[in-house]
């Protein structure tokens, strides 16, 4: 067993990860965990942006405090959707000090385009669609230059080190299943959402909310998780219905793309004023709908009015990802259906990211700040990764704690190879199937029952294997999301409940 002390821990090397460690002062020491390679993130994956209102005009700042309240169907926390709106501007300078090139016009001034639920253009990008690969690019590039900063790859968290009801650190084991002990008086878990619990998602297979089922299992406060939001446009492949989904990014409606059904109607305007601009939750429960009404699997994303070389200058991966399947952008309709892509709720945090335990803060998809409500404004992740990095990094700086140095005489499974796909498997297609876009009592029920089961068996049967933690995560955190569903019975922002 290795025992490892730092002054900071952060699980997860998403952008919140990357971008917090690079805030913690350089005096101080930070082990950044990594499950699988530093290239293997949720964030790498964001295609639509960044929003941020960089005129400081209070009309517009004001506007989208507006937007993300209305979006997330006034569930949200005023204060912290202020201090996200608020603190954009400054943290945008700071990604672009790192080095991250925002796309620019002719007179270097930052683009940025509209998407769902935004009532201004105001979501700023890099390399056209490729904004999270951008960003995280720059953020590896500082990283690698700040000496202060550990990374160990290929490294799974499995459990915190709590004593005297504060954490001290956190076990792990690194890629042959020797068992590493981290030491820190703050540790930050930063482990994204949890897509990979459900069948099909856009998220990266790495998203099995460990994060989420370590806080719970230390005791920590979870909120909120029974929202989670289905992105509607992903590209229908029925030669592949499960696994990573590929995402048509919201902004291409933002540039003008109209839904339409199998029939050719579209049929955005019946369900809001904004149409295909409306906020996601809504224009994924219309398109749930539609394919219900015409008795199809998908529904179609139509740019064929819109210029083929702007879209594919404008959108380069979307275009070189449809053009596999022979699809060309502005010539023809696209298949698109909705899965899922964003988990809102997740560990409570104030402010400064502090969960309910003292030493541990949260961060990113994995935490729930209070800013998405009941449903996320598009865009809106990406900077509440920033802001809310900033304030734990400032929160960490100006406090410093005596090193923690603990005796930890847990045991420790070994390590016995077994194979959970099938497990998982399960999970995936029951998760779909009673808790997806539309949920009932009885659907949540029988998902409740079939989730109880499957832990009891994996806690019965223990293994040091990583994947066994992961399932286990997996199935911890589905047990949350329907717990939370079921206590919720009537329908609010992503959580739509027909009895
Ligand atoms: C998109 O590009 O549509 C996804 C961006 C987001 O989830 O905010």
């Amino acid at each position: 067993m290795t025992r490892h002390q730092a002054d900071v821990i952060i699980v997860g090397a998403g952008l919140s990860g990357l971008y917090a460690a690079l805030l913690i002062d350089s005096s101080r020491t930070v082990d950044l965990l990594v499950k699988s390679a530093l290239t293997e993130s949720n964030s790498n994956l964001a295609q639509g942006g960044i929003a941020a209102e960089l005129n400081h005009e209070k009309r517009l700042i004001e506007a989208h405090i507006d937007d993300t309240i209305k979006a997330g169907s006034h569930l949200n926390d005023v204060r912290a959707v202020r201090a996200l709106v608020n603190e954009a501007h400054e943290n945008i300078h700071t990604l672009l000090a790192l080095g991250v090139a925002f796309d620019t016009d002719e007179h270097g001034t930052m683009k940025t385009t509209r998407e769902g639920g935004h009532r201004t253009p105001r979501v700023l990008h890099s390399g056209g669609d490729q904004t999270g690969k951008d960003i995280i690019n720059a953020l590896h590039r500082a990283v690698k230059k700040r000496p202060n900063i550990t990374v160990h790859e290929h490294t799974t968290a499995i459990d915190l080190i709590v004593e005297d009801g504060r954490v001290h650190g956190l076990s792990g084991l690194d890629h042959d299943h020797a068992i590493h002990l981290y030491f820190a008086p703050h540790t930050v878990l930063a482990t994204g959402g949890i897509g990979a619990v459900y069948a099909a998602s856009t998220n990266s297979p790495v998203a099995t909310g460990d994060g989420i089922a370590m806080a719970l299992r230390a005791g920590v406060r979870v909120e909120k998780m029974a929202f989670i939001q289905f992105h509607p446009t992903a590209f229908f492949d029925p030669a592949k219905p499960e696994g990573r989904r590929f995402l048509i990014s919201e902004a291409v409606r933002g540039d003008g793309a109209v839904l339409r059904n199998i029939e050719g109607d579209a049929f955005m305007k019946k369900y809001h004023p904004d149409g295909d601009l409306a906020p996601r939750d809504i224009v994924s429960q219309a398109i749930h709908r539609e394919m219900y009404d015409t008795w199809c699997d998908h529904v179609t994303l139509d740019t064929r009015h819109l210029d083929t070389a702007y879209l594919s200058q404008r959108f380069p991966t979307i275009h070189q990802a449809l053009k596999q399947h022979g699809i060309t952008l502005g010539e023809d309709l696209i298949p698109v259906a909705p899965v899922q892509h964003f988990t809102i709720g997740g560990i409570k945090t104030d402010l400064e990211g502090r969960t309910t335990m003292p030493g541990l803060y949260a961060l990113g998809e994995c935490a729930s700040t209070g800013v998405h409500g009941a449903n996320r404004l598009a865009s809106n992740s990406l900077l509440e990764c920033v802001v809310f990095g900033r304030r734990i990094a400032e929160s960490i700086n100006q406090n410093p704690l005596p090193v923690s140095r603990l005796a930890l005489d847990n045991t420790f499974p070994g390590s016995a190879p077994y194979n959970y796909a099938p497990v998982r498997k399960k999970l995936g297609l029951m998760m779909e199937e009673h808790v997806g876009i539309v949920r009932t009592a009885k659907g949540l029920t029988k998902a409740k029952e079939e989730l109880s089961a499957m832990r009891k068996t994996l806690v019965r049967y223990p293994n040091r294997h990583p994947r066994y933690h992961e399932t286990l995560n997996m199935i911890t955190v589905a047990l949350a999301v329907v717990d939370d569903a079921l206590a919720r019975p009537t329908s609010i922002g992503a959580h739509f409940r027909i009895n």
